[in-house]
């Protein structure tokens, strides 16, 4: 995600309510205050689908996380007003370990990088490194809803989870013209327009 510089990034990071700096691992819950499923979306950019996930679904917490500063900023400055089910991270997904335990039911990953070359196959967010990462912080079933223009990478995800155990409940082509409940993310937003298809599956071991 190229991005123009924030001139008050540090500051709009560092005043931010829904941001959370320290690891809460296996203290979740407390920080929600309930014992609500949690869903985390890995690589939010500018947060329009977790902000409105946590809009449309109050019985469940929501954290999307991001690496970059720059972008996190911007999804503040987006989303400015806190949510009591709406948590975001300044992390890097390589290190979720350090930051939950077995406390996650679902990840999202939407419109993530594709890294296409043969040698990136492993910084793919759906690659064997990564999933063995989610299942440390998966609870019990682990539940990985993908959506993505790329076919290149939507091909390559189902051959890494299926090797991985996973099984497909819902595979689609087109999720603009299907009935599956969704909510848009940046990136989608802008594809529909082009009239370019959306790929999803949602996946379960
Ligand atoms: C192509 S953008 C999509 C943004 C958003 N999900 C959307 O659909 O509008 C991918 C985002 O994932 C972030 N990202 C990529 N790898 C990541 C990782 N390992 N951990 C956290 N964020 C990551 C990138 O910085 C970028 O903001």
């Amino acid at each position: 995600m190229r991005l123009r510089n924030l001139k008050n990034k540090d500051e709009l990071v560092s005043n931010c309510t829904y941001l959370i700096n320290n690891s809460l691992k296996n203290k979740w819950d407390e920080e929600f205050q309930n014992k609500n499923p949690i869903h985390l979306e890995i690589g939010m950019g500018k947060g329009d689908f977790i902000y409105n996930m946590a809009l449309k679904y109050p019985n469940i917490n929501f954290i999307g996380i991001e690496k970059y500063t720059g972008v996190v900023a911007r999804a503040i400055k987006k989303h400015p007003q806190k949510l009591n089910n709406l948590r975001i991270m300044n992390i890097d997904a390589f290190n979720l370990e350090e930051y939950f335990g077995k406390e996650i039911e679902v990840i999202y990953l939407n419109f993530s990088d594709p890294w296409p070359k043969k040698r990136q196959a492993k910084r793919r967010l759906t690659s064997e490194v990564f999933l063995n990462i989610y299942d440390k912080i998966f609870k019990d079933t682990a539940i990985i809803k993908m959506k993505t223009d790329n076919i290149g990478l939507f091909a390559s995800s189902i051959v890494s989870l299926s090797n991985y155990g996973y099984k497909f409940v819902d595979v689609n082509l087109d999720l603009a013209s299907s009935d599956i409940p969704n909510v848009l993310t940046e990136y989608e937003s802008k594809f529909r327009e082009e009239n370019i298809k959306i790929n999803y599956f949602l996946a379960k071991k």
